[in-house]
């Protein structure tokens, strides 16, 4: 139907006739010219109809909008080139126009941003954005990419079941009824690990996925409830050995598509990224730090001032604000949000002579001498600092207040620097912490390994360290893994410690701890958000940009209609009554 792609024209085409395909972008009638954008998967192309020929003009007249057609002509140069248009040099003199189907009136804005309801209701326009469908090549690329790399480390792809039962990820599992087996459910993987580690025990050295993922959880801009790994798995290995691997690729796809190369790839573990940034998802861009500077305050004031129980922890952020953008309005800003999060109090501090010299001016002395500021402002060398920021409370309110607040004041300072990337692997957390009911639960996956096998006996479980790594790149989670467990007597004890009695380790886990019997090699892996990683190379904010039908917030496909309702007579084959 079509010579070429609407894009692919440039000024070697001048004299050639040619055939394109698309859909009407925009239309101007102007006096005996009618122009004409028109748009293809690869480009934009200015068409035009002039009334020489009565018959097509008075047919191009008929054009709107979205209309898709074929035209053919001669391509010429244009008078006025458009330095907008990848073929702005060039314009099609149309002689044929063949109005292959009409479009109603489309209901969204396609040079805008519309609701999110709307977008995924009418997709198919949608994607017809030149951003969104730039997000789906780059999506593309960078999945043959993947494929290419893993190939050329001898990762083996292979492809496990979606219907299958809880993989134990964390999340709420998605199900789905047996007909054959009455009230019986298969759940949908929350990832492929059980599947993985089998597949290391029947000798698959190294293998890959690119993997669908289900998950029933609260959703936010980068997690939706069905979205994509780059999983990994490797046999005799170690977790160091495993991190290597994933920051070489990591390295060569920015290399790649952002034409990046990375200066560093630091590795600090858990507890540090939670003293220093107050998350375990730091953004190294932020230059700021939180210093935990209790010892310079008097904390039985402190104490008996709020009414702590018993510990009192002050946490700092001192801030050289160069250019003077935080205001006092920013301040009163910052003590609502302090508020908001329950922080017991929060002091905002200009670090001029005025204020140190005169205490009187500032609360905070009364719990601080001012030998004691001094020194602490030497100890952090905060002479270059103008500002600071001290948050008293108890220790998770304020580093969860101090982390937030870090990023918050980053922003407001406006020292955000340009393509810029801060990967940054964060190591050794905890291997166990206590759930909202009070029960020990484990923080990555329980099939994760601790650090010391022995620490399962010995060592009181929350202070007990897994071998396990997240990478974080500009503060997001791109990716998660660890060295696992390949011996049955330590699987079961994990299992013991997160409270799986027998009935449910027998009737959930029983194929793992049949399959750990018969010489299950060491394995260590790893998974990579794929979403996450696109949405970064194609500097979007949120995963739906670069998933083809995403959910909206509430988990609902409004183009499909999905989730929806299923017919009575279904639920009786299924012999499932609706509750
Ligand atoms: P984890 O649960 O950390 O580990 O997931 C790995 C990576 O997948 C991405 N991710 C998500 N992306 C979009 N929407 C979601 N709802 C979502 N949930 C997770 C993140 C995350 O880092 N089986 C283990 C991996 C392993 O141990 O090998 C696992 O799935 O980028």
């Amino acid at each position: 139907m079509r010579t070429n792609y609407c894009g692919e024209i440039d000024l070697s085409y001048i004299g050639r006739r040619v055939v394109l395909c698309g859909w009407v972008s925009s239309y101007r009638n102007i006096n005996k010219i009618i122009f004409v954008n028109l748009r293809d998967c690869y480009g934009i192309i200015q068409i035009t109809f002039s009334n020489i020929d009565v018959n097509l003009f008075k047919k191009a007249k008929k054009l709107r909008n979205e209309y898709c057609i074929q035209v053919s002509g001669i391509i010429k140069k244009r008078k006025k080139p458009n330095r907008n248009l990848l073929t702005g040099n060039v314009e099609l003199s149309v002689s044929s126009l063949k109005i292959i189907n009409k479009s109603d009136p489309v209901p969204i804005n396609l040079e805008k941003e519309n609701s999110e309801e709307i977008r995924i209701k009418y997709r198919y326009l949608e994607l017809r954005k030149k951003n969104m469908l730039k997000n789906l090549f780059k999506r593309s690329e960078i999945i043959n990419f993947t494929k290419d790399f893993m190939k050329s480390e001898k990762f083996m792809f292979i492809e496990t079941p979606i219907l299958t039962r809880s993989s134990k990820e964390g999340a709420r599992d998605y199900i789905v009824p047996s007909r054959i087996h009455k009230s019986k459910f298969y759940a949908l993987p929350q990832s492929p690990q059980l599947f993985k580690q089998i597949l290391m025990i029947s000798g698959v050295d190294r293998y890959y996925q690119i993997a669908k993922c289900f998950r029933d959880e609260d959703l936010r801009s980068d997690r939706q409830p069905e979205f994509t790994q780059i999983d990994i798995e490797m046999s005799f290995v170690n977790s160091k050995q495993v991190r290597s691997i994933m920051q070489k690729f990591i390295k060569h796809l920015w290399r790649k598509f952002k034409k990046y190369e990375f200066d560093s790839f630091p590795s600090i573990t858990f507890n540090e990224s939670m003293t220093l940034y107050g998350t375990d998802k730091p953004d190294l861009r932020n230059p700021l730090k939180l210093n935990n500077v209790s010892k310079f305050f008097n904390k039985e004031k402190i104490i008996s001032k709020y009414n702590f129980e018993d510990e009192a922890t002050i946490i700092s952020i001192f801030v050289d604000d160069k250019h003077n953008n935080i205001k006092m309005c920013h301040m009163d800003k910052y003590k609502c949000l302090s508020k908001k999060f329950g922080v017991k109090e929060f002091f905002c501090i200009k670090l001029d002579s005025v204020i140190l010299e005169n205490e009187k001016y500032n609360k905070i002395f009364q719990f601080i001498s001012k030998n004691s500021f001094t020194s602490m402002i030497s100890k952090f060398n905060s002479k270059k600092y103008n500002l600071a920021f001290f948050c008293f409370d108890k220790k998770e309110i304020v580093y969860k207040f101090m982390g937030f607040f870090r990023k918050k004041i980053w922003k407001d300072l406006k020292i955000k620097s340009k393509n810029v990337w801060k990967p940054v692997w964060i190591t050794d957390f905890p291997m166990f912490s206590i759930n909202k009911d009070g029960k020990l639960c484990s923080v990555h996956h329980p099939f994760t390994s601790p650090k010391c096998l022995n620490d399962l006996y010995t060592t009181n479980p929350t202070d007990i360290i897994s071998d396990s790594y997240d990478m974080v790149i500009n503060g997001y989670e791109v990716g998660s893994g660890s060295s696992r467990i390949f011996k049955k007597k330590i699987q079961e004890k994990v299992f013991e410690l997160i409270g799986v009695d027998e009935k449910q380790k027998n009737n959930q886990f029983n194929y793992l701890i049949e399959a750990l019997k018969y010489g299950a090699p060491p394995h260590a892996g790893f998974a990579f958000g794929l979403d996450r990683l696109v949405m970064l190379i194609v500097k979007s904010k949120n995963i739906k940009d670069v998933i083809a039908f995403p959910k909206t917030t509430e988990a609902v496909c409004t183009m499909t209609d999905s989730p929806s309702k299923v017919s009575n007579k279904l639920l009786n084959d299924l012999s499932l009554k609706i509750g």
